[in-house]
């Protein structure tokens, strides 16, 4: 696996939770651009990489950057990482017990008027605009144990189209929100082995969910190695 020195430029972590105002801008921001960018990404708690590989990066302490704009200014930016078991081990242990054991440190969703931090399968987390964790998801039931980093919004219906992939069966399934949250659809996809999914899309009427070949990286999890795609209507199977 090729060597990255992780600790320097795209992916150098932070060491600090911090709160900034006013920041200082190079260029221009449009002055109709006004609401807030979320980031999310691996963080060490440490505030260090210790490794030099992407299996040193990936799994790491779940971190979310937020930057307000407003009227053509950047009038915010603030960064914490999320309170997790995994947090709590490390900086307030007496909150273990309160706090999901998760790691969602990939990608952040709005829906439904919710910010869900979301990891490649595992529960998401809900969390306030200012980066407070809020905990278990409370407008997707359906999605509280797990679900896939990259659901994906009909732009035309509010529908959030999302799978969730496990090692244990069902290996698949499936699911539909409405614009509000509520599941509509949540079916079992049989599948010959399990497969690490990562990605789907969406088109009109259907979504496409690719099955990856992970032979290389999950030697132990694969069987019988599968690739392929199939799809399925979006109210159905
Ligand atoms: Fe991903």
């Amino acid at each position: 696996m090729a060597a990255i020195d992780l600790n320097v430029g795209a992916t150098a972590p932070v060491t600090d939770e911090v709160d900034l105002v006013d920041l200082a801008v190079t260029g221009t921001v449009p002055q109709d651009l006004n609401g807030i960018l979320l980031r999310n990404g691996p963080n060490p708690l440490s505030g260090r990489f210790d490794g030099n590989d992407v299996l040193s990066w990936w799994p790491e302490a779940a971190m979310l950057h937020a930057i307000s704009f407003q009227d053509g200014r950047a009038t915010g930016y603030c960064n914490r990482w999320l309170r997790t078991q995994r947090w709590a081990h490390a900086h307030n242990p007496d909150a273990v017990p309160s706090l999901l054991d998760t790691n969602p440190n990939v990608n952040v969703l709005y829906h439904a008027g919710e910010i869900l931090a979301l990891s490649e399968g595992g529960a998401p987390l809900a969390v306030t605009a200012k980066l407070e964790t809020l905990g278990t998801t409370r407008r997707h039931l359906g999605q509280a144990d797990g679900m896939t980093a990259h659901p994906k919004v009909d732009p035309r219906t509010g529908e959030l189209m999302l799978f969730r992939a496990d090692w244990k069966k069902p290996w698949l399934r499936y699911g539909v929100t409405d614009a509000n949250g509520v599941q509509s659809v949540d079916i079992e996809i049989e599948l010959a082995s399990p497969s690490m999914m990562h990605d789907m899309a969406i088109t009109a009427t259907r979504s496409i969910l690719t099955l990856h070949l992970t032979s290389r990286c999950y030697p132990t999890a694969i069987a019988c190695p599968y690739a392929g795609m199939t799809s399925a209507r979006r109210g159905s199977a």
